[in-house]
């Protein structure tokens, strides 16, 4: 089975409009976001949850993918939301989101911040490090206000991922550590302290991991951490991370499996120790957005260095989707109209950024293309305009919600106005 959605034509198409169609009425580069797909995936991580009849928050990590019209969807279907910014705050406050249902998390969350995120009612403050403990203990008790928090803790676990996107190992900016007795501290300190509610513990190993073993140790791991405490947590966290599919290399398993094998494991440690079962808490982000968004581009250039390889250049690149350059992360593209066609070339899918590195798929088998052919790159929708910059001044491009047949621009594509609004004349 093709990963993405045919048109009767036979062309790539999105919600039920061809990728063509939106290019002409869009314009590329563009963010496209097949709307119905990112309900199924926060509705499949509900649905187990709701199979095993535990209490559970499904929260989108927001930094994935975070706009006023994402937050609206997760508002909409039940979905919590996490947060890492004051910006991404001021997003949910813009979308109308219910702030008690938002967890904030970040190891440098600043006082500016923390005050925000009080003032306006955040459920959750995921509480990184002594620091924060401290400021947000005295910020809480300034303002009346007895604040949820989870602690954070980096529990020793190595997820088999990208270095850069390994979060769960000791050596790690993120989080109390256990060996060395500050998350203990930390526990006792909170627990101790009026203005504050420890809900329980959190923790995120990693991010594109496709084996369960990992949650399942981390799992395991926070029940045993609790107990030792002699803290019988009302949450427990086990943060985001699920693999998607990229590429054919990528068999990711059914969110499902997941969540399953994390609420078992939970169960069953939760049972040895006589402890009474938490919450369970996850924070999808990649997995709920990522296989539901498209980049269209179009081709430009191309150059052929013989005998090593062709570079077929769009017009994007590393401002839109940054991930190849970053961890080396790979994609598929297609030719939207072309989706049949015998294969004539291998080419590497370049963007127009004045980087060796700005590279979109590194290796591509193609139809023949011409300039002015739309070309898709899948599975943008996570980490891609979220991580957007304006390198080379070049404008971020517009995000196109598709739903039953209907394109609606959420973001719009920056103008060069926007882009020079800040800027000031020296001389
Ligand atoms: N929770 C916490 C505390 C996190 O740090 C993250 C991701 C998530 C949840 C969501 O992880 P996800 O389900 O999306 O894998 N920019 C990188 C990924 C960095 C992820 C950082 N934290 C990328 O493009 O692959």
């Amino acid at each position: 089975t093709t990963p993405y959605e045919v048109s009767e034509e036979g062309e790539l198409s999105i919600g039920g409009i061809t990728a063509n169609a939106l290019a002409a009425e869009f314009q590329t580069p563009l963010y496209v976001y097949d709307v119905t797909k990112i309900r199924q995936s926060m509705r499949a991580f509900q649905q187990v949850f709701d199979e095993e009849q535990i209490d559970y928050v499904v929260s989108f990590a927001s930094k994935a993918f975070a706009t006023t019209a994402m937050y609206e969807i997760a508002a909409q279907e039940g979905i919590h939301l996490d947060v890492v910014s004051g910006g991404e705050i001021a997003t949910a406050l813009n979308a109308n989101y219910p702030m008690a249902h938002v967890s904030f998390n970040g190891n440098n969350k600043s006082e500016a911040e923390l005050i925000m995120a009080l003032d306006n009612g955040l459920g959750t403050i995921i509480v990184d490090n002594l620091y924060e403990l401290n400021m947000l203990s005295e910020l809480a008790a300034e303002r009346g206000i007895v604040q949820n928090i989870l602690l954070r803790i980096t529990p020793g676990i190595e997820a088999h991922t990208h270095e850069f996107i390994q979060t769960g190992q000791t050596d790690s900016k993120f989080g109390f550590d256990v060996d060395s007795g500050q998350a203990e501290e930390a526990y006792h300190i909170a627990s101790g302290t009026a203005s504050l509610h420890v809900l329980g513990v959190h923790a995120h190993i990693g991010s594109q991991i496709f084996d369960v073993t990992g949650f399942e140790a981390a799992a395991e791991k926070l029940v045993a951490i609790v107990h030792d405490w002699g803290f019988d947590p009302e949450v427990i966290n086990t943060g985001g991370g699920f693999g998607i599919r990229y590429t054919d290399e990528d068999h990711p398993k059914p969110a499902s499996e997941f969540v399953t094998a994390i609420i078992a494991k939970i169960r069953e440690k939760t049972g040895a120790y006589g402890m009474p079962m938490p919450a369970i808490w996850i924070e999808p982000g990649r997995s709920i957005v990522g296989e539901a968004g498209t980049t269209l581009y179009t081709i430009g250039s191309r150059k052929d260095v013989p005998g090593i390889r062709s570079y077929l250049a769009v017009d994007g690149g590393m401002g839109d989707n940054i991930r190849p350059a970053m961890y080396q992360a790979n994609y598929e593209a297609v030719l939207v109209d072309q989706l049949d066609a015998p294969t004539e070339q291998v080419v590497r899918v370049a963007g127009k950024y004045c980087e060796s590195g700005d590279v979109l798929v590194w290796q591509q088998a193609l139809p023949k293309t011409k300039p002015g052919d739309v070309l898709a790159v899948l599975s943008t929708g996570a980490y891609g305009y979220s991580m957007a910059s304006n390198y080379n001044r070049n404008p971020i491009p517009a995000v196109v919600f598709v739903e039953d047949g209907e394109a609606k621009e959420v973001v719009a594509r920056q103008t060069y106005s926007d882009i020079l609004r800040l800027d000031r004349h020296y001389i």
